[in-house]
């Protein structure tokens, strides 16, 4: 039977989809510094965006349960470019955006991540979701809020994810969990339902795994 979970919107049915479909290999296809570099408009995408060292690289991972998939590092900035995962027979791919809000970062650097961003954002038909990575231990900064005002704009649909949620206390979390979607709501193109996520315990990554395998 079709029992609800505790997020009532997502079924056990709608879990099973996301745990098949994430359940076959995935592969590095290319890394992409402009958009003309981008593989053929052939199937949807799905995106992972948000600030440096928010975990997106490591949440790519945790969905394919491949750990060696996507880069991860303690740098930030690590992925300067569009990174492409596929999977033989999956109708999506996965983009793992270049993070932002890197201090550091060299000013004709942050030029280049902005316009291959916006151009990707502004002219890719296949992009049906993107996912906004946002870290639980910091909710939204204002280099999160620059970047949900050009995807209002630009109507691209997101969903905002928390991620590191193993690195809080459960009260905390609430808290947390409770401010994000306070923010979200009042957003014109983000997903009315935040998903709280760690790749290191795994939490949250079966939800995920559904709304993906929804979207398909
Ligand atoms: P850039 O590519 O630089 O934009 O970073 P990213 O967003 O891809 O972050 P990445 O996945 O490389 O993770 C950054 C650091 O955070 C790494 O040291 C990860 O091991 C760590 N990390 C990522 N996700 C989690 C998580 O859920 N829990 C904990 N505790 N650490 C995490
Ligand atoms: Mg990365």
């Amino acid at each position: 039977m079709n029992r609800p979970t505790v997020d009532e919107e997502i079924t056990d049915t709608e879990l099973e989809a996301g745990r098949i479909a994430f359940a076959r290999p995935w592969h590095f296809v290319k890394t992409c510094v402009r958009v003309d570099d981008l593989p053929p408009a052939d199937r949807i995408e799905i995106a992972f965006a948000g600030r440096s060292n928010v975990g997106k690289s490591s949440l790519i991972n945790a969905l394919t349960g491949q750990r060696e998939l996507a880069r991860t590092s303690n740098t930030p900035g690590r992925t300067q470019a569009l990174n492409i995962f596929e999977s033989d027979g999956a109708p999506w791919r996965l983009v793992d955006m270049p993070g932002y809000g890197f201090a550091e970062a060299p000013k004709s650097q942050v030029k280049q991540w902005t316009s291959l961003v916006h151009d990707y954002l502004r002219g890719r038909a296949p992009l049906r979701r993107l996912f906004a990575l946002i870290d639980a231990r910091h909710g939204i900064k204002s280099a999160d809020e620059t970047m949900m005002n050009e995807l209002d704009n630009l109507a691209v649909s997101y969903q905002g994810v928390l991620t590191k949620a193993d690195k809080l206390k459960a009260g905390d979390l609430g808290k947390i969990v409770e401010a994000t979607e306070v923010k979200l709501r009042r957003r014109r193109a983000a997903h009315p339902r935040l998903i709280l996520t760690s790749s290191e315990t795994g939490l949250g990554i079966d939800r995920l795994r559904a709304e993906i395998a929804r979207l398909a």
